[in-house]
């Protein structure tokens, strides 16, 4: 049993996948996404935070180009979002304040304001005093920080149902199904089997399943890396009336060497993550991992400890050998990735889908795109 009906078919439903089947669909190109329950997976338990500049790092240039362009066309993404679907995706421009908790931490923010100014980014020192000022409820003990103003927000939880809403009125075939291999004719990728043994053929493919991504069956060895899973840990708090505003930015820091945010919604839910662990599938909450983001989040905002917890929750980041994105065609003709965000997953899906739709249309690589290429990834010739 085969059905051909797409130019486009796309494997796996989460924001990634669901973001590049509309921009395609939007080419006027018929698009299909297979996935079991489409706007599932990590945005569901992701703070949201869009934070390239805060989260920069050393030797990491390429992708900060990457993070500040998706950054750029937020509020227009949403904005669309929002006019196709009625739904607001809780997108808030709250900028982001890092702060310092002794001495060892002021030094490093110090340094990586340095590397900011250097890269012409937008970030400012702040004194303990005046980081007190802008959000009153962090510890007395805060030895300073580094406010980003152009670093934001977005509801993972919402962006997901819109981009569900919006596939489906741009003419996307949602297929709720398992895919269990993938078809190749020749050196070419032709479709997909789905667990109801159906075969979907298309022009061609689009492989966003993030951690599963390299362990789909069929998938010739080597044409990706491995996409490892990286389980964050996540917890939401609320914040009662009474306390509001609480926090008014997203707020971070780096306590013994982990890092923790707080992200304020304006519907009075705060999000605190996350842990990083690399434990494989697994997505447990653990005691250990709840007490580290309550003890690390205490530290930054003592008075935390009064709201109501609501949820826990994990989620698996997708990280490729070098955790930066791998986008566009691979070596196996017809099959093109769009995977491997890592901890940037939210933050890079607006570029992620219209440089892989740009791609889909035209054939052409963005140059944008082209330090993301999964064949960076492929064994060199010898000399
Ligand atoms: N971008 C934040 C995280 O992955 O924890």
């Amino acid at each position: 049993m085969t059905r051909t009906e797409s130019d486009v078919l796309v494997i796996g439903g989460g924001i990634i996948g669901l973001a590049v089947a509309w921009r395609t669909a939007q080419r006027g190109l018929r698009v299909t996404v297979v996935d079991p329950e489409p706007g599932r997976g990590a945005a569901q338990v992701a703070a949201g935070m869009l934070a390239p500049v805060t989260e920069l790092q050393y030797g990491e240039e390429p992708l900060l180009r990457l993070g500040m362009a998706s950054n750029d066309r937020y509020r227009d993404f949403v904005a669309e979002l929002a006019d196709l679907t009625e739904l607001d995706t809780g997108y808030r421009e709250t900028g982001t304040l890092a702060v310092a908790l002794d001495s060892d931490d002021r030094a490093e923010l110090r340094e990586l304001h340095g590397f900011q100014q250097r890269l012409g980014l937008e970030s400012h020192w702040l004194t303990g005093r005046e980081c007190r000022k802008l959000e009153p409820m962090l510890a007395p003990g805060v030895r300073g920080g580094l406010h980003v103003t152009g670093d934001h927000q977005v509801d993972g939880r919402r962006l997901a149902a819109a981009l569900v809403l919006a596939c489906e009125r741009s003419g996307v075939t949602l297929h709720r199904a398992s895919v269990t291999e993938l078809l190749l004719t020749g050196d070419r990728a032709t479709g997909v089997r789905l667990s109801s043994g159906e075969r979907l053929t298309a022009a061609q493919l689009v492989l966003a399943a993030g951690p599963q991504s390299h362990l789909l069956p069929g998938l010739p060895a080597g044409v990706l890396p491995p996409v490892r899973p990286v389980k964050g840990q996540v917890l939401r708090l609320r914040i009662p009336e009474r306390y509001a505003p609480f926090l008014s930015r997203n707020v971070r820091a780096v306590v013994r060497g982990q890092h923790i945010y707080l992200v304020p919604r304006a519907d009075g839910e705060l999000v605190i993550g996350a842990t990083s662990e690399e434990l494989g599938y697994d997505t447990t909450v653990t005691a250990g991992g709840v007490y580290e983001l309550l003890r690390d989040a205490h530290e930054l905002v003592p008075g935390l400890t009064e709201l109501p917890l609501v949820e826990t929750g994990a989620g698996l980041r997708p990280g490729s050998p070098d955790n930066a994105p791998l986008l566009g065609p691979t070596s196996l003709p017809g099959l093109v990735a769009a995977t491997g965000h890592y901890r940037n997953g939210v933050l890079l899906t607006p570029v992620t889908a219209d440089l892989i739709a740009e791609h889909l249309a035209t054939g052409a690589v963005p140059a944008l795109a082209a330090p993301f290429s999964p064949s960076r990834f492929a064994p060199k010739a010898a000399a």
